[in-house]
């Protein structure tokens, strides 16, 4: 029970990594806020975590809107008072070919992978900072340290700003005994994947030395270390969780 009595907040939370973060705080006491666009499947979500002494909210929220992250972090905040982890997760990942991808496609990955991360941090600080150990992870991707292989551009773009926004958290925020980190899979098999077809993802398992892409779970237990007391000296980390496929 590593995170009794704590309250962590995963965007994109409904389904696949997300998802799986929420049930791994969950079986460790956490209170978990699940927020995602999707209110229905994160209400799932929600409902299927790990009950004891923890409660948990879903939240509606689409993060390309600035009103809706404020509007989730005041419910939150109203709920719970603090916030001690915020786990960056949504994500969206068109495989646009680089000469293809539009003006609004660019601007729509940007907004929801990387400019969302920034407007939660911002405004999740102020009921992090009073706890003195809290905890930013950036759920980045081997795209954001190597360019996409199969992914767009746009997606390993946002990606790579992941990481640059997590050292400057990193430096900034270390006074406040916060830390930000960075996780950075490589393929993991979530709805996201799936969509690439079966012939796709059985190409991409024989990039993977340890013979098999990863599970939402591998990509859980590194975010939980990361938030875990047991890391409290690392702060401005990227993490991966890749099975051998990037190794720097
Ligand atoms: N699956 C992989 O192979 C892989 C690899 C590296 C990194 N990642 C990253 O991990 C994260 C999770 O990926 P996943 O595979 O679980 O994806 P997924 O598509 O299965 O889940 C993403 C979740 O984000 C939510 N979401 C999307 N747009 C949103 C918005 N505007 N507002 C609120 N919520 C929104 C979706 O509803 C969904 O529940 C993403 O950031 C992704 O880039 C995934």
């Amino acid at each position: 029970m590593r995170f009794e009595e704590k309250i962590v907040l995963v965007t994109g939370g409904a389904r696949g990594i997300g998802a799986a973060i929420c049930r791994a705080f969950a079986h460790e006491g956490a209170h978990v806020v699940v927020a995602d666009i999707d209110l229905k499947a994160a209400q799932k979500t929600a409902t299927g975590l790990d009950h004891q002494k923890n409660e948990h909210l879903p939240v509606r929220v689409d993060l390309t809107h600035k009103s809706q992250i404020l509007k989730m972090v005041e419910l939150v905040a109203k709920e719970f008072s603090m916030i001690h982890i915020l786990v960056n997760n949504a994500g969206i990942c068109p495989l646009t070919g680089f000469e293809d991808i539009s003006e609004e496609e660019w601007d729509q990955v940007l907004n929801i992978n990387l400019k969302s991360a920034f407007l939660c941090c911002q405004n999740v600080l102020p009921y992090m900072k009073p706890t003195h150990c809290g905890r930013i992870i950036n759920i980045s991707s081997a795209a954001g340290k190597m360019g996409g292989v199969l992914v767009g551009a746009h997606y390993a773009a946002s990606k790579a700003g992941l990481l640059a926004l997590t050292w400057c958290l990193a430096r900034a925020y270390a006074q406040y005994g916060i830390t930000a980190n960075a996780v950075a899979p490589a393929t993991v098999e979530t709805d996201m994947t799936r969509a690439w077809g079966q012939a796709k993802l059985k190409q991409l398992r024989k990039k993977f030395p340890l013979g098999r892409i990863g599970k939402p779970d591998d990509v859980a237990s590194a975010v939980l270390f990361l938030a875990s007391d047991e890391a409290e000296f690392i702060t401005g980390e990227v993490l991966d969780v890749n099975g051998g496929f990037l190794m720097d």
